[in-house]
């Protein structure tokens, strides 16, 4: 099935970035949120990330405002009934987004392809809140999602192969690499990525390193391009402590279980770059210090 009009569900981070690279690839492209608010929010987000690639000169001021023009913000889901294709991107929590899917399938057309952003939790549980199994998947993006390069592509065991190709080639008309993977809870990157996260608050808790020195072993020594309690804080350390849950449910390994320390930063407010202080502070945001506190 050709896509030709995309919608999605949330203008959050993540869903601010899957609609703008839509918008970016051609795509008339719905975008919802439920008050005008976090919708301007997550517009002023989109601008900003066109604005910069139009300062590097990536795109030309008409490609950023004939990209901004084929948004279409709204706050009704009414508004998808014509989309070949939605991506869901609200919160991750399952039983908020089998309700969407639930009220999203008797809005859509019926041979609408309907995805989930999910990073962890089981589209196939999302599925079955829907009449249309075989034209269900997941599609993974990665933050920030106007510059990562991949998309995981999620299929069940219900996803019919058309489907699961007319995903592939959506990914690829919106500039990714997608990598196929079946629905279990972290997917392939999350499985790899979530215990590394974890393990490097653990080396901090442990007293291994100092936190520049934890980052900057990974960062020098292994090429990453930010050391891992910086990706924790640049994640959201409620993100991961939340898919960390999610996936040590699933599989009941120690990998997969949260760090006291990790409980405590979330317990406390303290959430990485988003809540102006994590592993590192960020009252100077350009000037990041690491919070020494948490090295005693
Ligand atoms: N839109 C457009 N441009 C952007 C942008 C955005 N949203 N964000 C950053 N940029 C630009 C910056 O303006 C900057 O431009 P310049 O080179 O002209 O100054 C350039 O990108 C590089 O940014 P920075 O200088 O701020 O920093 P870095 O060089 O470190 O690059 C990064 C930023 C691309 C985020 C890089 O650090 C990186 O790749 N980090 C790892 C990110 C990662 O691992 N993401 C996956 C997280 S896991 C996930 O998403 C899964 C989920 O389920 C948890």
């Amino acid at each position: 099935m050709e896509i030709k009009k995309v919608g999605v569900v949330g203008c959050g981070l993540m869903g601010s970035g899957v609609a703008q690279v839509a918008a970016m690839a051609g795509f008339p492209t719905v975008v919802r949120e439920v008050s005008n608010e976090l919708l301007s929010k997550g517009l002023g987000g989109i601008e900003k990330s066109l604005a910069k690639f139009a300062e590097k000169g990536q795109i030309t001021a008409e490609q950023k405002a004939a990209s901004f023009a084929r948004l279409q913000p709204t706050l009704k889901l009414q508004d998808f009934a014509e989309c070949d294709l939605v991506i869901e991107a609200i919160i991750e929590n399952l039983d908020r987004k089998r309700e969407l899917f639930r009220e999203l399938d008797a809005i859509a057309k019926p041979e609408a392809i309907f995805a989930s952003n999910t990073s962890s939790l089981s589209v196939t549980e999302m599925m079955t809140a829907t009449r249309r199994a075989s034209q269900f998947l997941g599609l993974h993006f990665f933050n920030p999602v106007p510059l990562m390069k991949l998309v995981e592509v999620v299929k069940t065991v219900a996803t019919d192969a058309a489907v699961l190709e007319s995903a592939l080639a959506y990914a690829r008309a919106v500039g990714k690499t997608p990598i196929v993977t079946s629905d279990r809870g972290g997917f392939i990157v999350n499985r790899l990525l979530v215990p590394y996260l974890l393990d490097s608050i653990r080396a901090l808790e442990e007293g291994v390193g100092t936190i520049v020195d934890i980052d900057n072993g990974m960062k020098l020594g292994c090429g990453h391009p930010m050391g891992p309690l910086t990706l924790n804080d640049f994640v959201g350390i409620d993100t991961t402590f939340y898919i960390s849950e999610i996936m040590f449910n699933e599989y009941r390994e120690k990998r997969f279980a949260a760090p006291p320390l990790m409980k405590r930063m979330v317990a406390a407010g303290m959430l990485g770059r988003k809540s102006g202080k994590g592993f590192y502070d960020y009252s100077d945001p350009k000037n990041p210090k690491p919070n020494r506190e948490l090295e005693r």
